[in-house]
């Protein structure tokens, strides 16, 4: 049976991932806004991967007997200045998330929760690429700043990135 401070500091991480899911949607608004399709892609597709994540842990949850309590998500900003002040936005979202994720494994070792901790060493990983993948496009942004038609072609680059939906359970 799970214990009620790792049910608790996971609900809160079910509400963090859906607030990023819709972070990245408001985003994504702001890039259809300023008629960047490519990068309105990329935060859609990362919208999707947030979901996904929420509902891992949501899942895990449940398995292991624990009780999903959904709360309120926060109205997510809707402007940003430019592309790359989203960007560096989201990369130092993504880092707080990390801290978030780190603090889940504090708990998880003091509670003695092996499976817990084992559980989210997957998000361990996972928040490496996510803060490099962010981290990367703030800095093509920076290269691109005063390189006339390099916005544009950066735009195409991210309409590319499609999502890959998780592994089924069991396959
Ligand atoms: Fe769910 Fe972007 O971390």
């Amino acid at each position: 049976m799970i214990g009620k401070r790792i049910v608790d500091a996971l609900n809160e991480q079910v509400n963090a991932e859906l607030y990023s899911a819709y972070l990245y949607l408001s985003m994504e608004a702001y890039f259809h806004d300023a008629a960047l399709a490519g990068f309105a892609n990329w935060m859609r597709i990362q919208t999707q991967e947030e979901v996904v994540h929420a509902m891992k842990i949501y899942d895990y949850v449940v398995e292991r007997g624990g009780r999903v309590v959904l709360k309120a998500i926060a109205r997510p900003q809707v402007t940003w200045k430019s592309p790359l002040d989203a960007f560096k936005a989201a990369y130092k979202h993504e880092q707080k998330v990390t801290g978030l994720i780190n603090g889940l494994v504090d708990l998880a070792i003091k509670e003695k929760d092996y499976a817990t901790n084992s559980f989210l060493q997957w998000f361990v990983d996972e928040q490496v690429e996510e803060e490099a993948s962010a981290g990367d496009i703030v800095q093509k942004l920076k290269l691109v700043e005063r390189a006339p038609g390099g916005l544009f072609m950066l735009d195409k680059e991210m309409a590319q990135r499609v999502f890959t939906p998780p592994a089924v359970k069991g396959e």
